[in-house]
């Protein structure tokens, strides 16, 4: 979701530095990012101008200490406790400015777990988006219970009057709002498959054609990717002990073999090579 992020902040006019993992994915995060910009060109959301405007306000590193003079950063890395707390470590250290606001996009961790390894956690605040973050409006604002609500407002400000998003607050609790009710969801899925209920391809119709949603649960759990359907599946259950938060064997089973969704070329369905670089 980091290419969507730099891109939405980029068309919105920031000037926006993007922090990959190894300067061998610097190439990678920019391709993303041109892909995005032309899909968008291509439905005649942005126009040529646009598109290289959006292009030159975006910078690229693999060294977290570039983000010494930012103001607000917003951490997107993979959905692992150790990694999130690496980050977070590393920004407190670096980003001088001691009012920068410390942001995560993560899908279920407690906000104040990422706060309390730093310095600042009055300034450390949830900010999720959603999958694709160039169309989904909503963002879900959490403060722990050691965020200022100052940083929590100035947040809502950003994400509403600079990126045009739209606000929900939620308490600090895993999954905030969307997750603890689209995870269970996806999980009851893949249980009804398991069961032989119906095919895969049914399941998936049958929601598209019965309740309009835009894609089925299997197409949708590709999209985020099923990695991350573990991950905040792991952390829900963690927290609430709830058996319908349970990662259930197949979802398990496919993640350990590298079956992760679009993103991995095969999750639930196949993907051509051209619609992996699309994925998120
Ligand atoms: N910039 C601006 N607009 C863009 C764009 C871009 N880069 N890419 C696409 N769009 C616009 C298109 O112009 C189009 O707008 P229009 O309807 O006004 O013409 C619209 O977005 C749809 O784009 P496409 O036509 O390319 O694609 P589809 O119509 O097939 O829709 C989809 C694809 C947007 C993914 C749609 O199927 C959808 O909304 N699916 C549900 C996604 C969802 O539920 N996401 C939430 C996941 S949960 C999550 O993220 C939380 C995490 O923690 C797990």
């Amino acid at each position: 979701m980091g290419a969507g992020l730099a891109e939405v902040c980029a068309r919105a006019g920031l000037d926006v530095l993007v922090a990959v993992s190894r300067p061998a994915r610097i190439a990678d995060g920019r391709r993303k990012l041109v892909g995005s910009l032309d899909h968008a060109l291509r439905k005649g959301k942005i126009t040529e101008a646009d598109c290289d405007a959006a292009l030159s306000r975006v910078s690229f590193t693999a060294d977290l200490t570039d983000f010494a003079d930012r103001q607000f950063v917003i951490e997107a890395g993979p959905e692992r406790e150790s990694v999130k707390l690496d980050v977070f470590t590393t920004l407190d250290k670096v980003v001088e400015d001691p009012d920068a606001i410390l942001g995560s996009n993560t899908s279920s961790f407690p906000i104040i777990q990422l706060g309390r390894v730093t310095n600042r956690p009055g300034k450390v605040v949830g900010t999720h988006f959603f999958n694709p973050v160039t169309v989904l409006p909503l963002v879900e604002l959490v403060g722990s219970v050691l965020t200022e609500e100052e940083t929590v407002a100035t947040a809502e400000t950003f994400v509403t009057d600079v990126l045009g998003k739209q606000v929900v607050r939620t308490k600090d609790r895993s999954g905030f709002v969307v997750n603890a009710l689209l995870i269970p969801y996806l999980l009851s899925a893949i249980r009804v498959y398991e069961s032989g209920v119906a095919t895969m391809t049914d399941i998936d119709k049958a929601m598209k054609l019965g309740c309009a949603h835009p894609m089925g649960p299997f197409e949708l759990s590709d999209l985020i990717g099923l990695d991350i359907v573990q991950a905040i599946s792991e952390s829900l259950y963690g927290e609430y002990r709830e058996p319908h938060y349970s990662p259930p064997p197949l979802l398990a089973r496919m993640v350990s073999a590298g079956l992760l969704g679009k993103k991995s070329g095969r999750g639930f369905y196949d993907y051509p090579p051209a619609a992996v670089h699309k994925a998120a």
